[in-house]
């Protein structure tokens, strides 16, 4: 095997990487025993150079290997989601108990929000006593007993993701394809898996920007995996707008309820029978209509509702008790017109700043605080008429800078303009 200064430069010249170098460079880097400046020159090379598909199936295959692989075989049709990261993207509060009364066992671990997006670890925790730090024993007996249950990444998940994703979050190289594809499926095959469905999404408010970007992701991530024997099906989907009507914490949680329980928005039910009926197509082997049919009952008949509340109190939360939030400030349009486009980014970045984010992994979040759309994309709005709402946290009402950011998100037109559907186009 050639040394690590030869890994380097043979990467750095465009050369592929055996597998036996690149499982040597992944677990000496997960042991400690390969310095940040060696890894941080391959992570350089790999992004100008690329990794092909059996290296990136290898260097996934390496980092899920650097920490525990959960053995939840004793459990059927283990199925999970991933999205790449939205606003207002309280999908997996839906999705994963629509899918369990639909018998599919969804073993999700999830994220915290860090940048613009929210992370549904921390929507979960807005709900008082809810736990996501649980143990495997407990993680798989609420799996078996509801069907779904929803946990933060764990130190011993893919530890050498977690080293690698800092030092190329300093060293400009979180954008190479190959180590983002990598990085995603290595914690998501360590759940023990046998299907995936990914919601890519794309657009202004989204991490990719656009669809040849998101189609290179999805099928990077879908190679990966049928590399690993595990199927995948992606979706591309819109990220401008937020996704639904409210974006933070609490509210979030609010809104997915309202959605089990009969309301919510349309167009975030419709995404949430496309992903969830992907994964019932999966985990039963039946058409993607029949998987769509079965989903939808589900959240008619208040079976996914049922596994939500079921899930919920297992980990510890009391529904009841979600906290109101201490006020309310209404952002008014400052002339008539049709609502042609709203700024996800901005709806985004102005609700982490007054509480609901973080900028760094320490900050601690306001659940209170939010934002609700009160004039989504394709309504008419006269002067003065309610553009949004924003809930206040313990900081209490926002800046005027806070509300003149969410006013000027609204993009109001002379003419109504067509909203292109969410699902922009189904992979693998
Ligand atoms: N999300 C991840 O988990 N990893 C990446 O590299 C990028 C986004």
């Amino acid at each position: 095997m050639r040394t690590i200064v030869e890994i380097i430069a043979a990467k750095r010249d465009g050369a592929p990487l055996s597998d036996a170098e690149i499982r040597h460079v992944v677990d000496s880097y997960a042991r400690g025993a390969l310095p940040e400046e060696q890894m941080a020159a391959l992570a350089m090379a790999i992004w100008f150079k690329g990794l092909d598909a059996r290296e990136t199936g290898t260097w996934t295959d390496a980092m899920l290997r650097s920490g525990t692989v959960l053995d939840l075989s004793a459990l059927p049709r283990r199925v999970d989601k991933h999205s790449t990261g939205g606003v207002g993207d309280k999908v997996s509060l839906i999705l994963a108990p629509a899918a369990a009364a639909c018998g599919v066992t969804v073993p999700m671990v999830s994220g915290r929000g860090l940048g613009h997006t929210g992370g549904t670890i921390d929507k979960l925790e807005a709900i008082p006593g809810f736990s996501a730090d649980l143990t495997v024993a407990r993680f798989e007996a609420i799996l078996g007993d509801v069907g779904c249950a929803i946990i933060g990444a764990t130190a011993d998940i893919a530890p050498a993701d977690k080293r690698l994703y800092a030092l190329r979050d300093v060293t400009a190289t979180v954008s190479s394809l190959p180590l983002i594809v990598s990085s995603i499926m290595s914690k998501k095959l360590a759940e023990g898996i046998e299907g995936l469905v990914l919601d890519v999404k794309v657009g202004g408010a989204a991490f990719m920007r656009t669809l040849p970007d998101a189609r290179a992701l999805a099928a990077g991530m879908i190679a990966v995996g049928e590399r690993m024997g595990v199927r995948v099906i992606a979706f591309i989907t819109r990220m401008d707008e937020p996704l639904g009507r409210m974006v933070g914490n609490a509210c979030e949680v609010a809104e997915s309820v309202a959605l089990l329980e009969g309301g919510g928005p349309p167009e975030l039910r419709e995404l949430i029978v496309t992903l969830t009926g992907a994964m019932v197509e999966i985990a039963h082997g039946v058409s993607a209509a029949e998987g769509r049919a079965r989903v939808a009952a589900s959240l008619d008949d208040g079976a996914a509702r049922s596994r939500f509340g079921r899930m919920v109190a297992a980990q510890g939360g009391d529904l009841a008790a979600l906290a109101p939030p201490a006020g309310e400030t209404v952002v008014r349009a400052p002339r008539a017109g049709w609502v042609t486009a709203i700024d996800g980014m901005a709806v985004a970045l102005t609700c982490s700043r007054l509480g609901a984010g973080r900028r760094v992994a320490s900050d601690p979040i306001d659940p209170a605080v939010g934002v609700r759309v009160d004039a989504p994309r394709g309504t008419r709005v006269t002067a003065d008429a309610p553009l949004c709402t924003i809930f206040h946290g313990d900081a209490g009402p926002p800046p005027p800078e806070a509300v003149a950011s969410l006013a000027a998100a609204f993009s109001l037109g002379a003419e109504p303009e067509p909203t292109p559907p969410l699902v922009v186009e189904r992979l693998g």
